[in-house]
């Protein structure tokens, strides 16, 4: 395990905000007050150029880098340094007058105006060629620059759904050219989309139309899965010709910020391209400090898992209240506010970043949060919360380029999750991203470290490998599940696991597919559903341990069972079949779970396996519920991060002694936290404790 810091020229916990200085060039004497307060709110970075490309390039080819100059300057010489981002996230007027084709075509197919931002076409070739004489530019100018720490590409590249897909004819032909170097042969297509159905075969791949929405065809899950995965691939191939061009003069890292688990692109193919990824977290406190404190840990877990374990930035989070396109998030409280930052780094990140630095004065984020208020002046509340955790991760500098390990591991794919989101069964995703949550907040309030990890990654090293909903199969992930097992892994899989291959094609000979039946020693023979039934005239439970649990979803009628089953239905004419089934194979085990449930069997049953086979947080120590224990590593010392997540006062009994990092006072025994309360100790590494 490597225990390098992101930035090893500048090897501190990373305080800073994006900074807008172009929104302010009417009143240029607050630059120097900024200084003045970031230094007050112990910062020591600034994010800037997001959104500034007409600042920079007000004309075509007619570029003024005079304010970014003396900015990169300025932040350097008061001791700061710069993550600087590409601005291709909004464009300039002049760039949509010049060259209407950036502007996307909606899934009416009508073009669409200007609008806000995160709207570009990926496909529009003019567009790509200013992105990368303005990329370059900026390399050149700032590549060296002592103020430097990174390069930020664009901002939350998005589409989906929510960010609008782009049905150009720009896009549709390069669709086409996917397609082409995907398949080869139109037939190869026929056959992976089934178009034989409704007499739908394509003669070439010109006949191929995106799935437009309600005016287009929705019924073929290939095309649609394949749509997916284009216009990922459109935004990915665009995200590196960023790359390149910032790369060109410069040896600096390159990042992006994503959008916690964000169903639009698959990050983890962006993940690749880039030296370590950067998250966007926005948790909602309001819903309660428990709740919102385990989704954070898991948008966090999930984003180290994306480059395999590397640490991340915190790239953005709100100094207060949210009040942008999120909507409205009501007003953190301090502690809130400190504990979100003690818990991103307790899960991997070297670094707590805000959006925003100064609020701006008109427009749609003029409400949202910021360090510094329309106040303008430091004496607020929420600037000193800032300022306290700038010292605060100032003592956690040891910190960086620590670790974290887990013995668990949750695979998740956004390819299975678009696929299980277009399936038959329901318009949801068949629980795919609830499953994730239930079985990640099961280990969770046990203590136990979990890994986020992708299909690709290696099983090995973890103990006990989740695999909820694997739908999409390939044979390499099949031979892999099955030497996992073979060689003593302990894997945990559910309903709808090995149903099509790759394509969303229904595998034949029997699920799960690719061989995988003998590994849980059973057959899915029918698939029910409980979603959207009448509850009163059709409701099932199932049976664990004299405890019943609600049907919710996917309920699979299993035969051929020779594993031992865990569990059973309670109702109708599958009554007393197997739910849950444990299977000996290899030195392994294989566990499948039948059913979709959301009235706590997670927790029940994990909590079985936890004891089974013995996992243990990484100290010793008895807790009340609601206390979290993390661990990040590195080669001299442990750190352990000791959070009171309930809202209420709580304790935590230590048998081991530590030494508070905070103070250098001794720590054992017994410690009482309030709501939010926190404790950091560090013990010396002897050895790897898990
Ligand atoms: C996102 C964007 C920011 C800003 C915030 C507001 O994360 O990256 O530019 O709009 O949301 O919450
Ligand atoms: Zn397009």
């Amino acid at each position: 395990m490597e225990f390098k810091p992101l930035f090893p020229e500048f090897p501190y916990m990373i305080h800073g905000a994006d900074y807008n200085p172009e929104q302010w060039s009417q009143t240029p004497e607050i630059y120097d007050e900024d200084m003045l307060l970031m230094k007050k709110a112990n910062f020591n970075e600034m994010t800037m150029g997001i959104f500034s490309w007409a600042e920079i390039e007000p004309e075509e080819d007619v570029f003024n880098f005079s304010l970014l100059d003396e900015m990169m300057d300025k932040i350097y010489k008061n001791g700061g340094r710069v993550i600087l981002a590409t601005p291709s996230a909004a464009r300039p007027h002049w760039l949509a007058r010049k060259y209407p084709d950036v502007l996307r075509v909606n899934e009416k197919g009508v073009r669409e105006y200007f609008r806000a931002r995160h709207n570009f076409c990926p496909s529009c070739e003019d567009y790509l060629k200013r992105v990368k004489i303005i990329n370059e530019k900026l390399s050149e100018r700032y590549g060296s620059h002592p103020a430097l720490l990174a390069w930020h590409l664009s901002n939350e590249y998005g589409s989906g759904p929510m960010d609008g897909f782009c049905y150009c004819e720009n896009c549709i032909s390069k669709f086409r050219i996917w397609l082409k170097n995907k398949y080869g042969t139109i037939e190869k297509l026929n056959h992976a989309w089934w178009t034989r159905f409704w007499s739908h075969r394509y003669d070439s791949f010109d006949d191929v139309e995106p799935p437009y929405i309600e005016i287009g065809n929705q019924s073929f899950y290939g095309l649609r899965l394949d749509w997916r995965r284009f216009l990922s691939d459109s935004m990915l191939c665009f995200m590196k010709a960023e790359i390149q061009a910032v790369k060109k003069h410069s040896k600096k890292p390159v990042t992006t910020n994503g959008m916690h688990i964000y169903p639009g692109l698959d990050y983890r193919d962006f993940a690749k391209e880039l030296d370590f990824f950067s998250q966007d977290m926005y948790p909602e406190w309001e819903t309660g400090t428990t709740k919102a404190a385990m989704s954070h840990g898991l948008v966090c877990d999930y984003t180290r898992g994306l480059k395999q374990g590397k640490n991340f930035l915190v790239m953005e989070s709100a100094p207060g209240a949210v009040c942008s396109g999120l909507g409205f998030r009501k007003i953190k409280s301090s502690e809130h506010q400190i504990l979100e930052a003690v818990k991103s780094i307790s899960h991997g990140a070297d670094s707590t970043m805000y959006f925003q630095w100064r609020k701006g004065r008109g427009a749609s984020e003029k409400f949202h949060g910021a360090v510094v208020d329309h106040y303008g002046k430091p004496d607020t509340r929420i600037f000193k919360t800032i300022s306290k955790i700038g010292e605060l991760l100032q003592k956690l500098d040891c910190v960086v380029g620590s670790k974290v390990k887990s013995n668990v591991a949750i695979g998740f794919e956004t390819p299975t999750w678009w696929a299980l989101g277009q399936s038959k069964y329901s318009k949801c995703d068949n629980g795919y991203y609830s499953n994730l949550e239930a079985f990640y907040n099961a280990f969770y309030k046990r203590n136990i470290q979990t890994d986020i990890i992708g299909y690709d990654d290696d099983f090995s090293s973890y103990k006990i490998v989740i695999l909820p909903s694997a739908y999409l199969m390939t044979k390499e992930l099949a031979d892999k599940i099955k030497a996992y097992v073979k060689s003593g892994g302990i894997l945990v899989a559910t309903y709808l696991t090995a149903v099509c291959d790759e394509n969303d094609l229904c595998a034949l000979g029997g699920v799960p597919a690719f061989g995988l039946c003998e590994v849980f020693g059973l057959r899915c023979e029918e698939i029910d559903s409980y979603r959207n039934t009448n509850v009163n005239t059709y409701r099932n439970s199932v049976s664990y341990r004299g405890k019943e649990y609600e049907l919710c979803g996917i309920a699979e009628i299993l035969t051929d069972v020779t594993s031992s089953p865990l569990a059973e239905y309670t109702q109708l004419f599958y009554k007393g079949t197997p739910a849950l089934c444990k299977n000996q194979y290899g030195k392994g085990t294989a566990y499948y779970m039948a059913f979709e449930n959301k009235d706590g069997f997670h927790d029940d049953f994990i909590s079985d396996i936890i004891d089974e086979y013995h996992l243990s947080p990484v100290i010793a120590a008895s807790c009340d519920d609601g206390i979290c224990i993390r661990e990040r590593y590195n080669d001299n010392a442990s750190f352990y991060f000791i959070t009171n997540e309930a809202d209420s006062e709580k304790e935590i009994n230590f048998s081991d002694e530590y030494t508070n990092l905070l103070t250098s006072s001794k720590v054992s025994g017994k410690h009482k936290l309030a709501s939010c309360e926190f404790l950091i100790l560090s013990k010396k590494r002897e050895e790897n404790t898990l």
